[in-house]
This record gives structure tokens, C-alpha cells and sequence, in this order.
């Protein structure tokens, strides 16, 4: 629990002690995480903050609509069309861990570009107490913490939220107002899509990723899990018509966690089951099968890289 009355204005003066009257620029992602550290930066040194959001082309469904619709109030929110660079980036690569640290390295690279643009000497981010223990634990480096390269052009990263939990977080965003999309929203990770799709990251695979996340986002919300997600762990045989297909495998994964460090799977119904295989495989004539995963973190983490 945070006492949040006490929170928020003593991380505001702390911003505001920090980047005085510089500029700054917050990297959004849609998520409560950095949209939490975006209202708190914006509360402490207003227009001399510039949202920047990266279109990577590892975002959800309608994630860009999204971020242009609650960030509204911010003005001189840039969106900065990186789909290329990131994909020409991971072309070829099938390492978990590699993966992380080429999409860390770009992310900078963009905010990097960005905050020139804008004379800005700062970055804000939305970073959580787990990020920083997984990534310092050895466990996976999180993109926004061990993923980030060693030298970077900036005066200064701003964390406002660096020692809060996740249901803290959230804690923050309902007292400052923050609409119920964005305080309630599932996690999503940084790296996106990237880390649902196991081995080469390609078009097709991200397309049924996409796909089927928001399939699944739909379809899971009234057992309102932790987290639920979709991704694209392989190929297998399957028939589609008179036809023999060899097609990706798509898994589905809910939780239940109170902070993302350890998670139970949970107890879907058939019917429930029975459908998302069915729209999957009907959305997307490349899946092959569906299959559900009823792994607890540990032995699994909740991410599937
Ligand atoms: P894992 O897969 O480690 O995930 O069980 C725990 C929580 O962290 C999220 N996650 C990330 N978030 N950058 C993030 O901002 C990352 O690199 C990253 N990796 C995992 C994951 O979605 C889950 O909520």
C-alpha cells in the first residue's frame, strides 16, 4: 500500500528538484506504468515535458489510437514511426536475451533522436520496483533497466515510480485521476509482441500475435486476470479443409499475481477455451492449433522470452 497523499506531491517536487528547468522527455507506452510517471512529470514541470510515444510495431491492437486518445491533454505528443528500424533490427535474431537488449538499445536511440529535436535533457520513465529486482536478480534484463546500453546522451533518467509495485501504481493513477483504460490496464511488457513470439521475429508471426492477443484480451476479461496473453511458440501439423497444414502454434496464458513476481494459472472453462481456439484459428488460417498453458511462475516465467 502507498499512502498516496504523500506520494504524489513528494515525488512532484522531487521531479521537479531534479530536471528543474530543463526539458524532458517521457517515453509512453500505453501502460500504467509510464502513464502514471507521465501525469506526475507533466504535474511537475508541465509543457517541459515532451511525450514521446515509439510506434516499434511490437504494440498491441489499436495501441496508437489509444495513446493519442489519453495522452490528449499533453500537447506536442510525438509519435515516432519506428516499425522499420526496430524489425530491420531483430531480423535474424532468435536469442531471448538478445532480443531484449537490441530492442533496449533502439528505444534510447529514438529518445535519443527525439530529445534533440526538442532540446530536451532528460528521460522519464516509467520503471517499477520488479523491473529493477528481475533485471538486477539476473532473471531477464527488463528492456527499460538491463536492456538499456551503457553510454546514452542524456543528463539524467527520471524514475518516479521506481519503488512502487504494480497494484501501487495503479493506486496512483486512480488518485490522480487517470482514466479506468489506463489505471486498470494488464501489463504489457516493453520489449511488446517481441518476447510472445518465440525464436526469428517476423511479419507473420507478429501479425498472429497481434491478432490473437486482442482475441484473447477480450475473450479472458471477465475472469479478470492478472495478465492474459497469447503467443506464437512454434509450427505443427494441422488440417484446414482437404488440406494438410503446417501451421503456428498459439498459446494462451492467464494469471493471477499480486505483483508479477510469481503467478498462478488460471482455471479457464472449456467453453471459454473452445472459443478462443475458434477464433483464433478462424481470424488467423496460418494457426494450426491452440493450446493452453497451466504453468504457475516459478517453474515458468509469465512472458514466454
Ligand atoms: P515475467 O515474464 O518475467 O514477467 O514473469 C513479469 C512481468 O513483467 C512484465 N515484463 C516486462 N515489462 N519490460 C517491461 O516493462 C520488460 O522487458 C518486461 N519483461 C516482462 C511481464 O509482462 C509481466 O507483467
Amino acid at each position: 500500500m502507498v499512502d498516496t497523499d504523500e506520494f504524489i506531491p513528494e515525488a512532484v517536487a522531487e521531479i521537479q528538484e531534479e530536471i528543474g528547468d530543463s526539458k524532458a522527455i517521457i517515453a509512453l507506452s500505453g501502460g500504467v506504468d509510464s502513464s502514471v510517471a507521465a501525469a506526475l512529470a507533466y504535474e511537475a514541470i508541465g509543457d517541459n515535458l515532451v511525450p514521446i510515444y515509439v510506434d516499434t510495431g511490437l504494440m498491441r491492437k489499436g495501441e496508437t489510437e489509444q495513446i493519442r486518445e489519453t495522452f490528449d491533454y499533453m500537447h506536442s505528443l510525438d509519435i515516432v514511426e519506428a516499425q522499420d528500424r526496430f524489425l530491420d533490427a531483430l531480423e535474424g535474431v532468435t536469442d531471448p536475451e538478445e532480443k531484449r537488449e537490441i530492442i533496449g538499445e533502439q528505444f534510447i536511440r529514438e529518445f535519443e533522436r527525439e530529445a534533440k529535436a526538442v532540446d530536451a535533457e532528460y528521460l522519464v520513465q516509467g520503471t517499477i520496483y520488479p523491473d529493477r529486482i528481475e533485471s538486477e536478480g539476473g532473471i531477464k534484463s527488463h528492456h527499460n533497466v538491463g536492456g538499456l546500453p551503457e553510454v546514452m546522451d542524456f543528463e539524467g533518467i527520471v524514475e518516479p515510480v521506481r519503488d512502487l509495485y504494480k497494484d501501487e501504481v495503479r493506486e496512483v493513477a486512480r488518485a490522480m485521476g487517470l482514466e479506468e483504460v489506463v489505471s486498470e490496464r494488464m501489463p504489457f511488457p516493453g520489449p511488446g509482441l517481441a518476447v510472445r513470439v518465440i525464436g526469428e521475429i517476423t511479419e507473420e508471426k507478429l501479425e498472429v500475435a497481434r491478432e490473437s492477443n486482442h482475441i484473447i484480451e477480450e475473450e479472458l476479461e471477465e475472469y479478470d486476470p492478472w495478465q492474459a496473453l497469447a503467443a506464437v511458440i512454434g509450427k505443427a501439423t494441422g488440417v484446414k479443409g482437404d488440406n494438410r497444414v503446417h501451421g503456428w502454434v498459439v498459446s494462451v496464458r492467464s494469471v493471477e499475481s499480486r505483483d508479477g513476481m510469481t503467478a498462478r494459472a488460471q482455471n479457464i472453462d472449456w467453453e471459454t477455451l473452445q472459443r478462443i481456439q475458434s477464433r483464433i484459428t478462424g481470424t488467423n488460417d496460418n494457426v494450426a492449433r491452440v493450446v493452453y498453458d497451466v504453468t504457475h511462475k516459478p517453474p515458468a516465467t509469465i512472458e514466454y522470452e
